[in-house]
């Protein structure tokens, strides 16, 4: 038996679990009978990740702003034989994560998983040219997000032994160009992974991130905005920065999914607190940019 400390502040005594025993009696990466949240879901990661829990017989809430991308998220996970449903949510909005946690737990009855995955990049700029309003949209989806979506979340987690993972980034590690509120959104997400490792430990939750390098994705949309010749430009910056890097390449979204999903799994059980680069190489190398 384990003892474990509850939502409600009590100890109780609880079986243990193939996730306890360090996931011996179970393959890792089957998450059948489990509930996971992946807020930022109509795209990019979020959308890969939510993709590759569904194939691992998990029930998937797919998070977002995004409404069409969000269905069609949904859709593409149901036609792969997944469930999975929809929810609307603004993650920076209390009112709104408060709900979303209530209708998770209505339409699947529990909730194990929450992948906090939103984010914003916030444009490029030093910070004495940063509005103010910009750096307060940065905070409060990047930083103010995985706060209000963990909050809602824990207690539902405590009650199964859950896990969260956070989608932080290199740039919350490092000082990179011009993305100010970026970089510091990003390091206040890997410093919260570690205090709520150390608060819902003991209550058989763990709490790891991600930190992402160069991935593959439109970052909100971004590209998508601009001018067919500004973009393309856009891209061949981004392409030739993720070349000087270690690996030379950008990730593909899959490859930073895997590592979320393993971290949302028993083979990562006795893992909590863990900062995880998956960047190619970009952090390991003083050549960075
Ligand atoms: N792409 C990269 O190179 C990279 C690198 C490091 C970290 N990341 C991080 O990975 C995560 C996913 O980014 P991505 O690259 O897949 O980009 P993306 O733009 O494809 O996905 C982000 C998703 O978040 C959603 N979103 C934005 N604001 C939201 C809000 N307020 N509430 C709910 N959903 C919201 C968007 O609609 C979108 O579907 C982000 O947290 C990002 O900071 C990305």
């Amino acid at each position: 038996m384990l003892q474990i400390l509850t939502s409600r502040g009590a100890l109780q005594s609880v079986p243990m679990t193939p996730d306890a025993e360090g996931g011996r009696t179970t393959t890792p990466e089957k998450f059948d009978g489990r509930v996971a949240l992946v807020t930022g879901a109509s795209s990019g990661i979020g959308r890969a990740t939510a993709r590759a829990l569904a194939a691992g017989g998990a029930q998937v809430i797919v998070a977002d702003v995004d409404l069409d991308a969000g269905e069609d998220t949904a859709r593409a996970i149901r036609a792969e034989g997944g469930t999975a449903h929809f929810i609307a949510c603004d993650v920076a909005d209390p009112e709104q994560v408060r709900a979303l946690l209530e209708r998770t737990v209505a339409t699947c009855g529990h909730l194990d998983i929450l992948i906090n995955n939103a984010g914003i990049s916030g444009g490029a700029q030093r910070l004495h040219e940063l509005e103010v309003d910009d750096w307060d949209r940065v905070m409060a989806v990047n930083l103010r997000g995985p706060f209000l979506c963990a909050k809602y979340a824990l207690p539902h987690l405590m009650d199964r032994r859950g896990t969260i993972v956070n989608v932080a980034s290199t740039y919350g590690l490092i000082g990179a160009p011009q993305a100010p509120a970026y970089c510091a959104s990003k390091g206040g997400v890997i410093n919260l992974t570690r205090q709520l490792a150390v608060d819902y430990g003991p209550s058989g939750v763990r709490v790891n991130a991600v930190c992402p390098g160069y991935v593959d994705t439109d970052m909100g949309g971004q590209r998508g905005r601009l001018p067919p010749q500004q973009a393309a430009a856009a891209l061949e910056r981004r392409e030739s920065n993720a070349a000087r890097q270690p690996l030379g390449r950008q990730a593909h979204v899959d490859e930073v999914a895997r590592v979320v999903v393993f971290l949302a799994s028993g083979a990562s059980s006795f893992m909590t607190g863990s900062i995880v680069t998956v960047d190619g190489g970009c952090t390991s190398t003083f050549n960075y940019n």
